[in-house]
């Protein structure tokens, strides 16, 4: 069984900087034949407030011929305590209108991938409260299988018990109790996307793992934290063998690194 984790394709019909990577991105899938496409978000440049942001990117992603499932990111269903762009109910269900659900559970082989809304964590709201419930269900669940959790936002940048790293990772209370939640069950490998770049690492004997961007590099302009990880474009391979996984980050010719700080103006203009 292979899986191909793609993530922050920064998809829009209205905003075309980067739709030049997605025809070489589609390509290298069609190669490699997949069984599973995991999207970890950011699929859309602006699906929280552009209903047509969600709707091209879902009929590209579909065009894939691939079957895939999705996370949404911050860019296509808004952010906690965002001042413009809160994560709503609104928003939650026109996500789920066109990639299905925000949340979800498949097992493959011997492992069980999950896949988590990470823009629910922090809100306080009953939707965190019902996607907790579930997960602990799903959890409990996996008789013994392997774990990977596929989320938009890593749960940390350089250590578990960091502060607050603002934008780039889960905030720290949420953080811990999905730290607390991952040991108990031994979760092998937690997977994100949102900070366009290539990492992995190992931590309490998880593989924590950073899937490159498609779409763009973040330059110096945009005032990430120092954090580790490479500035590459790119996606992921898993092979699924029983009840073993292993993951490799791939190059995917073809890709131009574009970089956010050139059109950060027209793509996120600030209000
Ligand atoms: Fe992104
Ligand atoms: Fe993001």
């Amino acid at each position: 069984m292979r899986i191909i984790q793609i993530s922050d394709t920064h998809l829009s019909p209205g905003k075309q900087q980067f739709a030049g990577n997605w025809p070489p991105l589609a390509a290298w899938i069609a190669e490699q034949r997949p069984d599973l496409v995991i999207h970890t978000g950011d699929v859309t440049v602006d699906g929280a407030d552009i209903d047509e942001d969600l709707r091209h990117a879902a009929a590209l992603m579909r065009s894939l011929g691939v079957r895939f499932r999705g996370v949404p990111g911050n860019h296509d269903v808004g952010d906690p305590g965002h001042p413009r762009q809160s994560v709503t109910a609104e928003r939650l269900a026109r996500w789920r209108a066109h990639f299905g659900p925000d949340r979800w559970v498949e097992d493959v082989a011997g492992v069980r991938l999950i896949g988590l809304n990470a823009m629910l964590f922090g809100t306080g709201d009953a939707q965190e409260a019902v996607q907790a419930a579930w997960l602990d269900a799903v959890m409990d669940g996996a008789d013994g299988r392997q774990i990977a959790w596929f989320l938009h936002r890593p749960l940390f940048i350089n250590t578990p018990d960091e502060p607050d790293t603002g934008y780039w990772s889960v905030k720290p209370q949420p953080r811990a109790q999905l730290i607390e939640l991952a040991r108990r069950h031994s979760v092998a490998l937690i997977a994100s996307g949102h900070l366009h770049k290539a990492h992995e690492f190992r931590h309490d004997g998880r593989l924590y793992l950073w899937a490159p961007a498609s779409a763009f590099l973040v330059g110096p302009g945009m005032n990430a934290p120092l954090m580790p990880g490479e500035n590459r474009l790119g996606a992921v391979i898993y092979t699924i063998d029983g009840p073993r996984l292993e993951a490799e980050i791939a190059h995917v010719p073809g890709l131009v690194p574009y970089l956010l700080d050139d059109v950060v103006e027209e793509v996120y203009p600030r209000h």
